[in-house]
């Protein structure tokens, strides 16, 4: 069954967390199947789905048609929506939209950095909410790894603990040295969810289209776990030449699935 927030928040320190994104439903629908506890629809769809260079040119309407997506695939999954740039510029602006990423059917809203004004808005307004520190790539101006002199690692702990303070129920912290993820993870009560910042956090995530290996760029700290970008080579070249060739749809072979169609 779809667990809740303070659920998560019972898990640190006993069991790892795992979260991967998801923006379509099928790919929903597996990570469902595989028993996959927490679900990103983060706004690196729009780099990753949609082509952009930037998650900063996600929209609300975005978010909303790609978590009804998910939604749909995983009924009984928690589902977080992140805020897109700008939608949470002040508590009142941010409270419309993630209302309507909730209706939209996220269990929980994520956005980046300390707008601790923001998250204690939402809380009171009953809305769970993650909070992201370290790289926050809306308003980052390189992927580069933060943190690393002494007044980095300072602020960013800092903002942790605002965040958490604020109530958040779980924390994402990307691309940081390891042992400052290690410093902040001991110093929290919620689970803290890495990306690029080493094995100590309470859980991990990765994007999905990264672990796939369904795209040609990945950064340096995510995993592929397979390389489905050239199994769709592979299948549009041999579905051209059996159909150059006649063979196709003479040759079809039926493949054992759900049956939904
Ligand atoms: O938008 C996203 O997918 C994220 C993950 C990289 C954590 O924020």
């Amino acid at each position: 069954m779809k667990m809740q927030a303070q659920e998560f928040v019972n898990l640190k320190g006993t069991k790892p967390i795992t979260m991967l994104t998801a923006y379509t439903c099928p790919v929903a629908r597996a990570l469902e199947a595989a028993g996959i506890p927490i679900i990103l629809v983060g706004d690196t769809v729009g780099m990753v789905e949609m082509g952009f260079d930037s998650t900063r040119d996600v929209t609300l309407a975005h978010m909303e048609y790609h978590i009804g997506a998910v939604r749909r695939g995983a009924p009984n999954t928690h589902i977080i929506g992140d805020l897109p740039y700008e939608t949470d510029k002040d508590p009142e602006t941010a409270l419309t939209s993630a209302r309507r990423l909730m209706a939209a059917g996220a269990d929980s809203i994520k956005l980046e950095g300390p707008k601790t004004d923001v998250i204690s808005h939402l809380k009171q307004a009953g809305i769970p909410v993650v909070g992201h520190t370290g790289l926050t790539p809306q308003t980052a101006k390189s992927f580069a790894k933060v943190g690393r002199t002494d007044a980095e690692a300072k602020r960013i702990m800092d903002e942790a603990i605002a965040i958490q303070e604020a109530g958040a129920f779980m924390l994402v912290l990307e691309h940081i040295p390891y042992t400052l993820a290690q410093n902040i993870t001991g110093a929290l009560r919620i689970p803290t969810i890495g990306i690029g910042a080493g094995p100590d956090c309470d859980g991990q995530v990765l994007v999905i289209n990264d672990a796939l290996g369904l795209g040609d760029y990945w950064p340096p700290f995510s995993k592929q776990y397979d390389y489905v970008g050239k199994t769709i080579q592979d299948v549009a070249k041999r579905f051209a030449a059996e159909v150059e060739s006649l063979e196709f749809p003479n040759n079809i072979i039926q493949m054992t699935g759900t049956g939904r169609r």
